[in-house]
């Protein structure tokens, strides 16, 4: 069956068309941007969100930027190009797949000898780097399908599924595999504040593919790991460092309750989500705006004046980590990551 794309480029228009995540569950909308403006703008409202999905918009925010360049002469093109290509980057810095996503075209430019087939390249390298995502996923989910027991529930935070990627899902994905090759896995989404990925858009997507799904708070998730009803917990990750997993705000709460419970945390991601030289203590996590905390569809939820922090992601150490899957194969402890280079 052809898979719902999570977003695509239109070559005749040279626009991005991607399903706006914003208005999920409620309703389910393609909206398209035409600029590098309105790509950042979808990027930093999660419009388009997931470390595959925005490795893939920044692949295709560079073509964008070359395809509707104005610009004859090779040289200022080339560095028109880069500086869209540099404040894309900068839209969400914890997520690692964006910045390497607007690599992987500007490399894959770096050759043309003309503005013509530079356009071309950057065009034809994108799609491929969206291509590949798909790929690369369902072999994520083959690998990870294996680490399931039939007839297992699995806990999940915020969406690491077909929404998050271009298509099939990293966590998700794995899940989807494991249902595929005929197990019986529930899902339990934590609902993931403060917006609410897990409720809104693992939920819709598991339930779409009538795969079992059941929402809780994020406080709900110790509770079930103590009574024996979680029999795993899989997520995704923005960023993998030599000694962290980076992941929506949560994971690392779920982690240390898994440990505590004895009950196995898998992480799944492609190889591009890895930053094989990075550490946790350099890795700046994305603070987001106060009304994201302080309000709940559309009604103030704290007073005037109080504070609030708002950390995007957190960092969960290895060393909780039971399994990361790769499409290169499974790490396990030490994380000898020469595996997967
Ligand atoms: O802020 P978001 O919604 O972009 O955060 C997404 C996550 O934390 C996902 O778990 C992660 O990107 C992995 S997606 C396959």
């Amino acid at each position: 069956m052809e898979q719902q794309k999570t977003l695509w480029y239109e070559r005749d228009t040279d626009s991005i068309a991607y399903i706006d995540e914003t208005v999920l569950p409620v309703s389910f909308e393609i909206a398209r941007c035409t600029t590098i403006a309105e790509l950042g703008t979808a990027i930093k409202t999660l419009a388009i969100r997931g470390a595959p999905a925005l490795g893939v918009a920044g692949a295709f925010g560079v073509a964008l930027a070359a395809r509707r360049s104005k610009e004859t002469g090779y040289k200022e093109f080339i560095h028109q190009v880069q500086s869209e290509a540099e404040w894309l980057s900068s839209t969400r810095p914890t997520a690692v797949n964006l910045s390497w996503g607007i690599g992987r075209v500007l490399i894959g430019m770096r050759d043309a000898g003309s503005v013509h087939e530079a356009k071309e390249a950057a065009l034809s390298e994108a799609l491929a780097v969206a291509r590949e995502d798909a790929i690369i996923c369902r072999k994520i989910g083959q690998l990870g399908a294996e680490l399931l027991p039939d007839h297992c529930t699995v806990l999940t935070h915020c969406n690491a599924g077909a929404l998050a990627c271009s298509e099939w899902g990293t966590a998700l994905g794995v899940i989807r595999s494991a249902v595929d090759a005929g197990k019986d896995v529930s899902v339990i989404a934590c609902e993931t504040r403060p917006l609410l990925q897990g409720a809104r858009l693992t939920s819709w997507e598991l339930a779409r593919d009538n795969i079992s799904v059941t929402v809780i708070t994020d406080s709900m998730a110790a509770t079930l790991m103590r009574k024996g009803e979680i029999g795993s917990v899989i997520v995704g990750a923005d960023r993998i460092t030599r000694d962290a997993v980076f992941n929506k705000i949560g994971t690392y709460m779920h982690a240390v309750c898994a440990k505590y419970h004895n009950i196995p945390f898998y992480v799944a991601a492609p190889v591009s989500t890895f930053d094989f030289k990075g550490m946790e203590a350099d890795i700046i996590i994305e603070e987001r705006g106060r009304e994201e905390v302080a309000s709940f569809f559309g009604r103030n939820t704290i007073p005037d004046g109080v504070p609030v922090k708002n950390p995007g992601f957190d960092a969960t150490p290895l060393a909780l980590v039971s399994a990361i899957v790769t499409e290169k194969g499974i790490l396990s402890e030490p994380f000898d990551m020469r595996q997967i280079m």
